[in-house]
């Protein structure tokens, strides 16, 4: 499957022609300044939590492309009042098959409110079953011991996850979450957006390569197959 990273927690995954972005933080984000958010086509989108760094561009991409928002209830039902109509609301621990696979939202450890500070419920992360790959895109967390049952019930070839500390974990343990998810591959998210999250890449990576895991930093516009 094909992935293109747009800075903080934005991916967007193309899982058998069907388009799923993560958490758009694309026209606030100065070091996604040459993303042209007009050109970001998607069929569904998925939202960790409220908090602004991860829903920042939703309502706008919602409402210019149709796609279809899959968050908390809590989420869903803000969206809805600003007029979105396609929406799939869940919490965690529900699953839901869609055209593409199935979505199973998964705890976070994690605070959650939208941007006006409307309850956002419960931060969560995801576990994405596709034809081609399964994979945890874990949304702003802590480390936690809960990420084992992610490892013991699904086969996951990778993982998306925070690296940058202070709001969650860091590269360390994120390395630890991969083991827990029972993963080799990290796709580091969460970084150097802000001053309080910036890291040294070369640590990273060697900190990465220590633990035998394959930690990537993919360039804001960069798009990879995995
Ligand atoms: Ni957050
Ligand atoms: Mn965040």
């Amino acid at each position: 499957m094909e992935i293109t990273y747009y800075g903080q927690s934005c991916f967007l995954c193309d899982l058998g022609g069907t388009k799923v972005l993560f958490d758009p933080f694309i026209s606030p984000n100065p070091l996604a300044a040459d993303i042209d958010l007009d050109s970001i086509q998607c069929d569904y989108i998925l939202l960790s939590h409220g908090h602004a760094d991860h829903v920042a561009d939703a309502e706008y991409l919602l409402k210019k492309t149709g796609a279809t928002l899959v968050a908390a209830f809590e989420i869903v039902t803000w969206y809805q009042a600003k007029g979105i109509e396609n929406v799939h609301p869940m919490n965690i621990g529900g699953k839901v098959h869609l055209p593409f696979g199935t979505v199973k939202m998964v705890n976070a450890i994690h605070s959650s409110a939208l941007p006006d500070g409307t309850y956002a419920g419960q931060a969560a992360g995801f576990v994405v079953e596709s034809a081609e790959k399964t994979f945890y895109f874990a949304g702003d967390t802590a480390l936690t011991y809960d990420m084992k049952l992610i490892g013991d019930r699904y086969r996951v070839d990778f993982a998306f996850l925070p690296i940058g500390d202070n709001f969650t974990m860091d590269v360390e343990d994120s390395l630890v979450a991969a083991n827990y998810v029972n993963t080799k591959k990290i796709v580091g998210m969460h970084y150097d957006t802000f001053p309080y999250i910036e890291i040294d890449h070369v640590e990273a990576l060697e900190l990465a390569r220590r633990a035998q895991k394959e930690l990537l930093l993919l360039e804001i516009g960069q798009t990879i197959e995995l």
